[in-house]
């Protein structure tokens, strides 16, 4: 038989989906930006799939003429440093017997890709996360390969290592490529988890922002601030966290989150140009929270019981993490009140908070007070969400 006889090949067809998560300690700057080895550890939530998700098919063939990925209905560049550092670790590391005892190994074997977001792209939220996880996750499934796929999404986007599990999870910053990689610490079923709920305040926003790419190159460059941040900041608040939701000690989680939202929006405002995420309705929101807080938990020693914690990534977003049920419908009443718009509104629809909700709007109006101004329209979307699973695959054909 001859070496160059090609024979027919088409691959299982396989369809994943994977969650977006939010880091609570967040992930700015890179130690190593070839491998994406971060400066200092990181952890996020991992919010629910069935309110945001990404959907990813794969396929592979020696008919397919060249790789295509298909990305929200059009058609992406596969030449991008990251998606061909993914293949490649993908195909090193292949154990799929289709792939590897193939009968000529000179003939070339392509893949498709197509991928969609079940969240609207209006709601201008960023899928780096779930859409590297679910590509590699696809692949990862497609290829058979065994070795730690958080690894492989990290090369993709370094903050996608973390959708590779449910509940909470930290990225251990690590030292290579193998090290540096996602760890479940809670799953999605624990008490902690369960009682999560998670509001994604989209904030009206014509401004471009700066890529978080390039803004973390700026602050490695030029702010002092986030060398202190990753040697000394970070590394201590990745204990109390992890140790927090060990313990379920939502008071000093939310205080942590915090914290570590202020300060990684310091290091960015040290930098060499400032860089400024967070605008007047950000701003406007954490003193909300800060008036929320104080009116439920500030207790007679003046020490606090916290009910919300706000987080902010690269972007004027805010994302709010819930003690329970009750004060996220509270909270909902509050923006509901605050920020009356049509757009606004028609996200408190999903029951059964929506009728919930409606029971805290006299409190909203009457007894909560706050003293900020409010730019009324300053809110464009709210999702009401929870901690939620990791990838999986949900078809193959
Ligand atoms: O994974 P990237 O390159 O999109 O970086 C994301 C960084 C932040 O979202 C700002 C923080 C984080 O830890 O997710």
């Amino acid at each position: 038989m001859s070496q160059q006889q090609t024979h027919s090949f088409t691959s299982p067809k396989i369809t994943c989906t994977s969650p977006v998560n939010i880091a609570v300690i967040k992930y700015w700057g890179k130690e190593n930006e070839e491998e994406h080895i971060p400066l200092n550890s990181s952890l996020s939530g991992t919010l629910n799939q069935d309110d945001l998700k990404t959907i990813t098919t794969v396929q592979a063939s020696t008919d397919f003429t060249e790789d295509e990925l298909i990305l929200n209905g059009k058609k992406e560049d596969v030449n991008t440093k990251r998606i061909q550092r993914v293949f490649r670790y993908i195909r090193e590391n292949a154990t799929a017997k289709w792939y590897t005892e193939r009968p000529n190994k000179e003939q070339e074997i392509h893949v498709h890709i197509n991928s969609t977001n079940n969240f609207p792209t209006a709601a201008g939220l960023a899928s780096s996360a779930s859409g590297y996880c679910c590509l590699v996750f696809a692949l990862g499934q497609l290829f058979e390969v065994k070795s730690d796929l958080s690894t492989i999404a990290r090369l993709g986007s370094g903050s996608a290592c973390r959708s590779m599990y449910g509940g909470y999870v930290a990225w251990e910053k690590g030292h290579d490529h193998e090290s540096s990689k996602a760890v479940q610490i809670i799953d999605e079923n624990d008490e902690f988890s369960k009682q999560t709920n998670i509001l994604i305040c989209v904030v009206s926003d014509k401004q471009k922002h700066t890529p978080s790419t390039y803004g973390m190159e700026q602050s490695v460059k030029t702010s002092k601030l986030l060398k202190t941040r990753a040697s000394e900041i970070v590394p201590k608040r990745m204990e109390e966290m992890i140790k927090a939701l060990k313990e379920r000690d939502f008071n000093s989680f939310a205080k942590l989150t915090m914290d570590d939202s202020d300060c990684m929006h310091a290091c960015c405002a040290d930098t060499v140009p400032p860089i400024h995420y967070m605008n007047e309705t950000s701003n406007q929101i954490v003193q909300l929270v800060k008036d929320f807080n104080e009116q439920l938990g500030k207790k007679e020693d003046n020490t606090m019981d916290y009910h919300v914690a706000y987080t902010f990534d690269a972007g004027p977003n805010a994302v709010l993490y819930f003690k329970d049920v009750e004060s996220t419908l509270k909270f909902l009443a509050i923006l509901h009140v605050y920020y009356p718009a049509d757009e606004v509104s028609s996200f408190f629809s999903k029951e059964p908070y929506a009728t919930d909700m409606k029971k805290y709007l006299d409190w909203a109006k009457n007894e909560f007070k706050t003293t900020v101004a409010v730019d009324a329209n300053g809110l464009k979307y709210v999702i009401h969400t929870t901690i939620g699973r990791g990838p999986e695959v949900v078809d193959r054909q």
